[in-house]
């Protein structure tokens, strides 16, 4: 595991110099000098996979930006599942960023995650890896500091609703008025790498991604997004569910498959549980 976490961190150092120094525009197809321009989040994942072939014990990856799987090393054990730059849409407007890493013991499956971890890109470059606890490090120049361990508490402050409203079901768009009608406050820029972790980090709250009328499964993908943040919450004392059940209990059958998600402290999954199992 060690080895995996510091690929991470080495890939993290060189991601954070791409987002630093790359052109934007999504039509460029070529920078000045005529060179090919590669979209920030493929220059992302190739950075990553590049990192993670150095790493022996990793048999498989699967990124958000390939469409199957890939095979790396026959006599390794892990299967990692990662989004090279979750909210890359967000580099244009300067709003944190991050990636997103599962780490899966023998297959994809939410049963067998056995480590997760993502990276903030913000004013400072962050690292949060849950393993048996969840452990916070902060990029200083070229190297990594621990800063603390992350713990929620029972009950949180902000509520980060996902999806239109437009088509929220009823009683979920009574479950989040209520939450701001008890003092709950907005927070939500659209990227859940910063959404989620402003949570995790002010203590709690709710962050939900529901099932809609336009999007039944919800948006959220759960190898690389849905099930590395639910193993960060259960290891720091909160819970992650699609409403009803264990999130990291949903089968997946492929590896794009998204569900609707809730992650938060104790109090506000237990709301969202009372709220969609009378609901079903
Ligand atoms: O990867 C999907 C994503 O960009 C997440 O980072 C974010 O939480 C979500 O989409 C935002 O979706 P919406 O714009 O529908 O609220
Ligand atoms: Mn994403």
């Amino acid at each position: 595991m060690r080895d995996i976490f510091e690929a991470i961190q080495r890939s993290s150092i060189r991601i954070k110099k791409a987002i630093d120094v790359k052109d934007i525009g999504y039509s460029q197809e070529q920078n000045s000098s005529g060179e090919t321009q590669l979209q920030l989040d493929i220059q992302c994942d190739m950075i990553i996979e590049e990192e993670f072939s150095r790493v022996a014990s990793i048999h498989t990856i699967a990124s958000e930006e390939k469409e199957h799987a890939v095979e790396l090393h026959d006599s390794g054990k892990y299967y990692i599942a990662y989004d090279p730059l979750d909210g890359s849409s967000l580099v244009d407007v300067n709003l944190s960023v991050g990636s997103i890493y599962g780490i899966y013991e023998k297959s994809f499956s939410g049963t067998h995650l056995v480590a997760a971890c993502y990276v903030v890109f913000g004013p400072r470059v962050e690292m949060v890896f849950a393993h048996n606890k969840t452990k916070l490090h902060l990029l200083q120049g070229d190297h990594w500091e621990f800063v603390k361990e992350i713990r929620l508490n029972n009950k949180g402050k902000l509520n980060a609703p996902g999806g239109t409203q437009q088509h929220w079901a009823p009683y979920h768009k009574t479950l989040i008025d209520g939450l701001f009608q008890e003092g709950y406050r907005l927070r939500y820029s659209g990227g859940m790498v910063p959404d989620l972790h402003q949570i995790l980090l002010k203590g709690g709250g709710l962050f939900s991604y529901p099932a809609t009328a336009d999007k039944p499964n919800g948006k959220l993908r759960l190898l690389f997004e849905v099930f590395p943040f639910a193993f960060i919450f259960e290891k720091s004392g909160g819970h992650a569910i699609d409403g009803v059940t264990r999130i990291l209990e949903r089968p997946v059958a492929h590896v794009h498959d998204t569900a609707p998600c809730f992650f938060g402290s104790e109090y506000e999954i237990e709301r969202v549980r009372d709220v969609y199992t009378s609901n079903q």
